[in-house]
């Protein structure tokens, strides 16, 4: 069953009916001011740090469930309704959602009046801007009251929702003609504030919530809305808000339009004050005036357009697969950006207090974003390796506003380090810039310690290099990838965290993951050593993976596919053997990437993994379930069956099998397992599935669990930049080299070929797939040996393979 359908000519996904499963979300904002926002209009600001600069405020575990957010209310008569259905909950006559590439629409219809409520955030604006067009359609002239509301974060999300014997104590406004201006600590430390305003004279307005919404009642059924007044309140302490009413009157088929902006300020502390506590509104007056007509918005709607129309061109496809199309060319891509924007912060799953810039996180996204804006992606990097310590290991987190590592998840995750060595690479063979590894780069972010980006990466291989254990495997640390497979910790206490908590540093417990990840990852730094001209190192490089696949060979197989770990005693982890958790997809997708045990094991550990793993939506993480908790594996076992980490479909590795199909090239397997969770093709089953259909979602439940086939953490996953490099560069086979581009598609049989645009190192590669006799390649008419189209600088080339 399906809750709307995707309209491809205008990049948008169609939400039919306000009840969907869950609510289904979209991004507003690419760089500073950032928006969530549901199909009902829920949802939370922020300013670049979801915990430090939290702007509007947002309850999770709500009931009802994403309720407040922006609060529209309509007063027609005896009738209260919002343009997107909450808070009113009243029935509308018409509703539609309309989710797009960085703004959302709401249309709603009651008794003849129509609302269009379109909502964005400018680029390079630290606002966000809701259009609300109202238009009578009747033939009777309508007199509304209009209100809108948010609710203001007091700033720390965490302190926000916890510290209440101070903060009902300092919550501050100023007010200025239709402007209400927040700005809660604004008198001593913060150097910030926030708006919202309306281009028209206000009828009146109520800065305290409780004043605003009355006693016992909630924001469905305001008191002021209620009796369409306003009370005037000047909040002082408690919780501020801002309601903004305007009187309107409309002639039948006439239609008027507001313009409600939720801004951000910052200022130079010396520049605060324009009197004694009084705060300098000059940056907000400029930031309205330049959204204080609808020409503006509209060219602030067109110049995003234009902006998505440029960044989605770097690479489409058009092949007979509609689906494949709309993921490749849209929702993917799209959903990269944003989890390049949010790593694991912010969504309706994270709470944007817990989980910052993950390290691998962070390192992954990039594999997915690189292409659309090189120049970011290359900040990125840097950033992120500055909080890796100089013995190579890292922090596994930083918190995006103060780029520090975050010290309460502390470090040891024995993966990390490799990660970003896998970013960089994808960045210089996407954009051939080496002078990246010279960036002066610190261990720690400590001033005095930056050495060139390149030893980062040195260190990052040499960690790998020099922690290893009894079978000459990497030792796993806190845990590898998966971060619930915890063979240190030991837990017994309560709620203690399963990531740092170590009651047993075993010195033993490795991991074959890592091992996968090293030869793959190792490889790459020998080919980036390559051209850099340090051959020696090369060459070292090379044999240290060569006793690694060594390693693997005799300890990690297990006859039918790879080992998954050793644990603190020495005792196989994922192997024939143990009882459950015979088998995890994590090794056999790295192994067989990295080409361990050639095709003879490849193909042997994907038939397994199909064979023991595979459901209706993909392969799930390991099998048989764990069924009871076990103190020496950890977290993994924590979950109840076919949930999480302990057999669930976990999105963001099945991508890696898709890619282990093309490295032993079976095409059809590819596709299938691409298919069976890429959200387009599973649009049908949303009301099993759940979450979004224009996004993927960190887990699927297994078979194991009760509800089989449900999705949970939509968006903020892995699984977007790993799906986006599994088709693109695998099943579609274009791939960013040093020497040129790599046209090796892997496509299925029942694609009889498609059409690829690629823009790479400035030239738009044409490139068409067809099946025939004369098998190979031809670059601008002229036949080719093996599969990489030379760099070139003309502007266009055109490719063609024969498969
Ligand atoms: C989740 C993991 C997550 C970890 C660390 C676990 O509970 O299942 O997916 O990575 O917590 O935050
Ligand atoms: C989610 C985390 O963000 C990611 O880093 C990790 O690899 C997976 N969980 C698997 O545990």
């Amino acid at each position: 069953m399906k809750y709307g359908f995707f309209d491809d000519q205008a990049r948008e996904y169609v939400i039919t009916r306000p009840d969907t499963p869950l609510p289904w979300i979209n991004y507003l904002g690419s760089d500073g001011f950032f928006s969530l926002i549901s199909n009902t209009c829920g949802g939370y600001s922020f300013y670049r740090d979801a915990k430090l600069r939290r702007i509007t405020r947002f309850r999770y575990n709500n009931v009802p469930a994403d309720d407040g957010g922006r609060c529209f209310y309509i007063c027609d008569g005896d009738t209260v309704w919002s343009p997107a259905f909450l808070p009113a909950r009243t029935p509308l006559d018409r509703y539609r959602c309309r989710h797009g590439l960085g703004y959302s629409v709401f249309e709603g219809a009651k008794n003849g009046v129509s609302a269009a409520l379109t909502v964005t955030v400018p680029i390079d604006t630290s606002m966000e801007v809701q259009r609300l067009t109202l238009k009578n359609e009747s033939d009777q002239e309508k007199k509304l009251t209009v209100y809108g509301a948010v609710e203001w974060c007091l700033w720390n999300a965490v302190d926000d929702a916890t510290n209440f014997q101070r903060n009902w104590n300092i919550g501050e406004v100023e007010l200025e003609g239709s402007t209400v201006y927040h700005k809660t600590e604004y008198r001593e430390r913060r150097d910030h504030y926030a708006f919202y305003s309306v281009n028209a004279p206000i009828a009146g307005f109520d800065t305290d919530r409780d004043s605003f919404l009355g006693q016992f009642r909630g924001w469905r059924e305001p008191l002021a809305v209620e009796q369409r007044t306003s009370f005037c309140s000047v909040a002082s302490g408690w919780a501020p808000i801002a309601a903004l009413r305007l009187e309107l009157t409309l002639a039948p088929g006439e239609e008027k339009t507001l313009l409600f902006r939720l801004g951000y300020v910052e200022l130079p502390r010396e520049e605060k004050f324009t009197a004694l506590n009084v705060i300098n509104k000059a940056p907000a007056h400029k930031l309205l005036a330049a959204f204080e007509t609808e020409a503006q918005f509209n060219a602030a709607l067109e110049a995003l357009r234009t902006y998505w129309t440029d960044l989605l061109s770097r690479f489409t496809v058009r092949s007979s697969e509609e689906k494949l199309d709309r993921m490749v060319n849209i929702w993917n891509q799209y959903q990269c950006m944003v989890t390049f924007n949010m790593s694991r912060s912010a969504s309706y799953y994270e709470s944007g207090t817990g989980r910052g810039m993950g390290f691998r996180d962070s390192c992954q996204d990039l594999l997915g974003f690189v292409h659309l804006i090189p120049e970011r992606a290359r900040e990125r990097i840097v950033d992120i390796a500055s909080i890796q310590f100089a013995d190579g290991s890292t922090y596994h987190q930083y918190q995006p506003l103060t780029k520090r590592g975050n010290a309460d998840v502390g470090s040891g995750f024995n993966d990390d380090p490799l990660w970003l060595v896998a970013c960089t690479c994808a960045y210089l063979r996407e954009t051939g810039d080496f002078s990246i590894l010279d960036a002066p780069t610190p261990f720690n972010n400590e001033a005095g310690t930056e050495v060139p980006l390149l030893e980062h990466l040195r260190r990052s291989v040499n960690y790998t290099v020099t922690h290893k254990g009894p079978h000459g495997l990497p030792l796993i640390g806190r845990a590898d990838w998966n971060d619930c497979l915890n063979l240190n910790c030991f837990s017994l206490t309560p709620g203690e965290s399963f990531q740092t908590c170590s009651n047993f540093e075993s010195g033993k417990a490795e991991s074959v993951f890592i091992a996968g990840m090293f030869v793959k990852y190792g490889t790459e730094y020998a080919a980036l050593c390559d051209q850099i001209g340090l051959g020696t190192e090369a060459a070292e490089i090379r044999t240290q993976v060569a006793e690694m696949e060594k390693a693997v060979l005799a300890h990690g197989w297990d006859g039918e596919w790879f080992r998954r770990a050793y644990d603190a005693f020495e005792r196989p982890i994922g192997s024939k053997d143990n009882e459950e958790g015979k088998i995890f997809i994590e090794p056999q997708g790295f192994c067989v990437m990295a080409g361990i045990g050639g095709e003879a094991c490849g193909k042997k550990a994907l038939a397994s993994t199909e064979r023991l793993l595979g459901n209706d939506f993909g392969i799930e993480l390991l099998s048989p379930c764990y069924s009871e908790y076990h103190d020496y594996l950890g977290e993994i076992s924590s979950y109840p069956p076919g949930y999480k980490e302990n057999g669930s479909v976990f999105c963001h590795n099945n991508p890696w099998i898709t890619l282990a199909w093309c490295k032993v090239r079976d095409g059809n397997a590819a596709f299938d397992l691409y298919t069976r969770n890429a959200p387009a093709y599973i649009e049908d089953k949303s009301e099993i599935h759940r979450t979004e259909p224009y996004c993927y979602s960190q887990t699927i439940a297994g078979r194991a669990a009760q509800n089989y086939g449900e999705a949970k953490n939509a968006w903020l996953t892995g699984t977007a930049a790993w799906s986006f490099v599994a088709v693109s560069q695998g099943i579609l086979g274009v791939r960013p080299d040093y020497a040129g581009l790599v046209v090796d598609p892997c496509l299925p049989d029942s694609m009889a070929g498609c059409q690829i645009s690629r823009l790479f190192r400035g030239t738009r590669y044409e490139i068409t797939v067809r099946r025939g006799a004369e098998k190979g390649l031809t670059v601008d008419g002229q036949p080719i040996a093996g599969n990489t189209v030379p760099l070139t600088d003309a502007p266009l080339c055109r490719v063609t393979v024969t498969l």
